[in-house]
């Protein structure tokens, strides 16, 4: 099949093509290279260095033909979506309605978004939440996510045209930006690394739904499968404490490092954590990596970087 994949060049998203190129197909990425990088990118891929937001996304759907748009490309800093709603808006749900409307034109068949287990649900009232729990995110980087399922659901219905939203927990592995704010994983492990003191937020007792990059990259490729329609949590079921990753990291990169605690972050949610029995039971997905070797992986990724 012949797939466009918008951030591409970017951490999941390159690992998304490596997975596609493997499974044979022909891959475009679209991507503007804002936080995307050059070196992640899989030498059997084409690249169109293209914003998602611009007017030449319909030329350029109008041209190629492609049978499945995967949409990765965003904004992921939870807090730039707090301190700029109208900024994450534009590109995180205006570039995704740009994408859209073209895929619909040119008859794309399949749209694969990347959501967010971790933020849609907002506060979970139930541990793990499996794809019914109620969404309330609580900030706007959740509410584009889940208003990109709302107009997803919109033109499958009104259009020839299926989708499958993927909410993720939070992923880790290589290729992560170890200097963004998002990537607790990254950022702990390539501070411990080069001997920067990393500092955790609040008492660092929030949990999140750890998700290893390749388990989120072979989901990518099996609801490729027509019978993959509709809403999927893609997590591991189980939850970890910032506390816990950062001494795990701890010992395997630099024992004699301090804990040190900061200032709470300011509306962070305290706990998640994701049901995977629905895409199990649909198509047979399942995490495989464990946690400690995917935090190992993760650490020798970052220390052939310095
Ligand atoms: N990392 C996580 O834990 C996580 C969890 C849930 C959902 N997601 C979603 O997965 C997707 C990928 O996230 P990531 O962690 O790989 O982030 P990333 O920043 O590494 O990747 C984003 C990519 O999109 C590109 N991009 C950004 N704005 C663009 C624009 N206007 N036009 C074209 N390209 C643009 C960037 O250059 C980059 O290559 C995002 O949609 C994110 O919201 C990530």
């Amino acid at each position: 099949m012949k797939i466009a994949i918008t951030g591409g060049a970017g951490f999941i998203g390159s690992h998304v093509v490596d997975a596609y190129i493997s499974a044979g197909h022909e891959v475009v990425i679209l991507d503007n290279f804002s936080t995307g990088k050059r070196e992640n990118i899989n030498p059997d891929a084409r690249v169109v260095e293209i914003d998602i937001t611009s007017a030449d996304i319909d030329l350029l759907f109008k041209n190629e033909k492609f049978d499945i748009l995967n949409h990765h490309a965003a904004q992921i800093d939870v807090r730039v979506s707090v301190n700029d709603p109208l900024f994450d808006a534009r590109l995180n749900i205006l570039g995704g309605i740009n994408l859209y409307e073209a895929s619909v034109k040119y008859k794309v068949k399949k749209i694969i978004f990347a959501s967010s287990g971790g933020t849609v649900y907002g506060e979970q009232e139930v541990f793990p939440a499996d794809e019914t729990h109620p969404t309330r995110p609580l900030s706007p980087y959740g509410i584009a996510k889940l208003t990109n399922e709302h107009y997803l659901y919109y033109y499958a219905n009104n259009y020839k045209i299926d989708y499958v939203a993927l909410r993720y927990g939070n992923v880790y592995g290589p290729r992560q930006n170890p200097h963004g704010e998002a990537g607790v994983v990254a950022i702990f492990a390539n501070k411990l690394l080069d001997g920067t003191q990393p500092i955790i937020n609040g008492d660092g007792k929030q949990t999140r739904d750890y998700v290893y990059v390749s388990d989120v990259a072979r989901a990518n490729v099996l609801v490729l499968r027509e019978q993959a329609k509709g809403i999927y949590n893609i997590g591991t079921g189980e939850e970890i404490d910032v506390n816990i990753i950062f001494s795990m990291l701890r010992e395997t990169v630099n024992p004699q490092c301090e804990e040190i605690h900061g200032k709470a972050q300011k509306g962070e949610q305290k706990r998640s954590c994701l049901s995977y029995q629905k895409i199990y039971d649909e198509l047979g997905w399942k995490p495989q990596m464990d946690f400690t070797l995917g935090l190992k992986q993760t650490v020798g990724f970052f220390y052939q970087q310095i």
